[in-house]
């Protein structure tokens, strides 16, 4: 297992903030941020359906193909983070869990049982929902990664800020994926924060204005 840099889940948890201004030197290898969408994908989903993409943009190529849909506001963080990861949610991500679950049975992880109940109940409602469906349950899977991201990115010492100010017609198309298939969820920079910015602290409304207990 990992061993994080930052193991105070109190401190990962309570003490993000985001961060909007970061340290244009620092590069993060391409194999921990491997490392951080491995931990990230952990994120529980609907079905256990995955319905995720990502996309690692750390070059500056990449840089410019987010400037093509992000509004002007995220310039900041598009051009001083290590890397954005545009986050997509895939609507037919319904179409590999056959695999998924015949590799669980072969594995004998699972019943002949408890495949035939997978086949007979969860596939079905995902072959017979309309798009409208598809697209919810794959952004809350995604959103869920999302969140989940933010927090590893905190455990291996870096910084965040989600990001969906942006044209999200184009964003699927820019980023070379098909636009019918895959629809976007947000982008989340990450990096080391530049000390020198003053960073906006964020407010909640009080917990009981939205809270009840039934
Ligand atoms: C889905 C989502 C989209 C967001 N889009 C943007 C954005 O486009 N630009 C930006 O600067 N912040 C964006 N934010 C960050 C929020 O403004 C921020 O999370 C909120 O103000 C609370 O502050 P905190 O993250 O410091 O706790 C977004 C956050 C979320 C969850």
């Amino acid at each position: 297992m990992t061993q994080f840099e930052n193991n105070n889940f109190g401190d990962v948890l309570l003490n993000r903030h985001s961060v909007r201004h970061f340290d244009k030197d620092v590069k993060i290898p391409r194999e921990e941020l491997r490392e951080m969408i491995k931990e990230t994908i952990t994120a529980p989903s609907a079905c256990n359906l995955q319905a995720w993409q990502f996309i690692v943009v750390d070059t500056d190529e990449g840089k410019k193909k987010l400037h093509e849909f992000y509004m002007p506001f995220n310039n900041p963080q598009i051009d001083t983070s290590s890397a954005i990861i545009q986050i997509f949610g895939n609507t037919l991500a319904f179409k590999k869990y056959r695999a998924l679950w015949d590799h669980m049975y072969e594995e004998k992880r699972i019943s002949k049982e408890e495949l035939d109940k997978v086949y007979n109940t969860f596939l079905p409602l995902y072959e017979h929902a309309d798009k409208t469906m598809l697209t919810a349950d794959a952004m809350v899977d995604s959103s869920l990664a999302a969140m989940q991201l933010m927090l590893v990115a905190r455990a291996h010492g870096y910084e965040t800020n989600a990001m969906a100010g942006y044209d999200a017609k184009k964003a699927a198309s820019v980023m070379g994926l098909d636009p019918e298939q895959y629809v976007p969820v947000m982008g989340i920079a990450i990096g080391k924060p530049d000390a020198s910015a003053e960073e906006l602290k964020s407010v909640r409304y009080p917990v009981d204005d939205v809270l009840k207990f039934e």
